[in-house]
């Protein structure tokens, strides 16, 4: 087993300033182990959506890195996320996806849980515990949780900032993300269950892709050659009847030192609809509409077109598909990806039925592009793992020194550094946290790292 031998991170087996990394941080089971305690259990993470829990009572599983967790609506109707682990022998006291109930009653022994949490119930409280067992101590562990713009988020650390702090500058382009195709923040529906499968590499690599991977096109050379967008022209984003006809600059945001990253293009002027949808004359008028309304709201920022991104540390959001991924830690060598999809609530039902199919044709299991992205991770894992391979570092350098600040629009945030056309820096900026916090003893604060910009 490959050990860090008492290395740091950052500098060594994670150099951002040279653009090198190394293959050990995938595959070492000491790594993992810290990355579980330093990542993972101090930041906010992604649990679910709203609407997959509108009614009082109503609860659906979601998990934080390797645990299991109940997201709940409980009958006053705030929301909660709890440890699924009963306190007396750690027996999920949930076993299924999703449901409603006032209550959660261990199946093991028979400890009953409420809705918001509290021991209400333990089997022969006076002749086995004498009365003695003071339930007040004994409720389910429950984590923070936010609510933004619906999609929920949870942490287990007190000493975490809130969690739109913790956002920082990601909040201009995860609220691009959240609002409706008009740009108002109204209603989404996840629809469908949530597909969840395992797939055999470390779950950085799909992070890592997500935050800025515009490189790898070459991957995805038999999906552009069909028509997978519902736009009609051959490629498979939806924006590829828009950005083929008109000068825009493809940007990868870094959002620093968060480690939270954005991917997209910023039109260069003002543009108008391009028709997309051409042969399905309602879906055409809704997304017209939805581009003239949003334009009017939200003036030259209307220019921003976003691609998706990750939420620091393990989930990428997929605008145009309007998809969360989730990738879930479970060893070193296999991740668990939660993927949900969500379409305006308001919309017509034709809408709703062609963003449904292109999602199933574009990501999950089946989804023609993810697994293109999945066949990548997978070779690239076991590659690392390898008793030569392990030796040689990867390179992370593209665009190394090139990086722009405040550039080509003010407002595209604090801090932020772009470049046009490919890049790295989306990649190294999460990794730059990424060692930040293994750095740092579960007992101290993450000091804020450096990431290296032209100004
Ligand atoms: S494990 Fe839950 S009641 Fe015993
Ligand atoms: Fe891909």
């Amino acid at each position: 087993m490959a050990d860090r031998g008492g290395r740091r991170y950052a500098g060594e087996l994670v150099d951002v300033e040279h653009g090198r990394i190394s293959r050990e941080i995938f595959t070492s089971q000491a790594v993992y182990e810290d990355e579980l305690e330093r990542v993972f259990a101090r930041s906010w993470l992604f649990v679910g959506h709203e609407s997959q829990i509108p009614a009082p009572g109503d609860f659906v599983l979601g998990r934080m890195a390797e645990e299991s967790v109940i997201l709940n609506r409980d009958r006053g109707g705030r929301l909660h996320v709890f440890l699924n682990n009963c306190r007396h022998r750690g027996m999920r006291v949930c076993r299924y996806d999703h449901g409603n109930a006032a209550k959660f009653p261990c199946p093991y022994h028979g400890w009953v849980y409420s809705d918001e949490g509290a021991l209400v119930a333990v089997p022969k409280l006076e002749s086995g515990y004498h009365n003695e067992l003071d339930r007040a101590q004994w409720g389910l562990i429950e984590a923070r949780t936010a609510s933004y713009h619906g999609y929920v988020f949870a942490c287990w650390d007190p000493a975490t900032p809130d969690f739109e702090r913790y956002l920082g500058d990601l909040r201009f382009y995860f609220d691009d993300f959240c609002e409706l195709p008009d740009g108002s923040h109204g209603d989404w529906q996840a629809f469908g269950g949530v597909l969840k499968w395992r797939m055999p590499c470390n779950w950085k690599f799909a992070a890592e892709n997500f935050a800025g991977d515009y490189y790898h096109n070459p991957s995805h050379a038999s999906v552009d050659a069909v028509i997978l967008s519902p736009a009609g022209v051959k490629g498979r984003h939806t924006y590829d009847a828009v950005t083929r006809a008109r000068e825009l600059y493809k940007l990868n945001i870094c959002v620093t030192p968060e480690g939270h990253t954005a991917r997209g293009e910023l039109f260069k002027d003002d543009y108008d609809y391009q028709p997309t949808y051409q042969e399905m004359a309602v879906v055409e008028d809704y997304f017209r509409q939805c581009h003239a309304m949003r334009r009017e709201r939200l003036g030259e920022k209307a220019r921003w077109f976003g691609h998706g991104g990750t939420v620091f540390p393990n989930v990428s959001y997929s605008n145009g598909v309007q998809s969360l991924g989730t990738w879930h830690p479970v060893g070193p060598h296999e991740t668990e990806t939660w993927r949900i999809f969500l379409a305006p609530k308001d919309a017509p039902a034709e809408v709703k039925q062609v963003l449904r199919h292109y999602v199933i044709r574009y990501q999950g299991p089946a989804g023609l592009t993810e697994q293109d992205d999945m066949e990548n991770w997978g070779y690239a894992h076991e590659g690392a793992r390898g008793t030569i391979a392990r030796r040689y570092d990867l390179h992370y350098g593209m665009g190394l020194g090139h990086e722009r600040k405040g550039w080509p629009a003010a407002w595209l945030g604090g801090q932020v550094y772009a470049s046009e056309d490919v890049s790295e820096q989306n990649q190294r900026a999460f990794y730059a946290r990424w060692a930040a916090l293994m750095d740092t003893p579960p007992a101290e604060r993450p000091a804020r790292p450096a990431v290296r910009a032209a100004e």
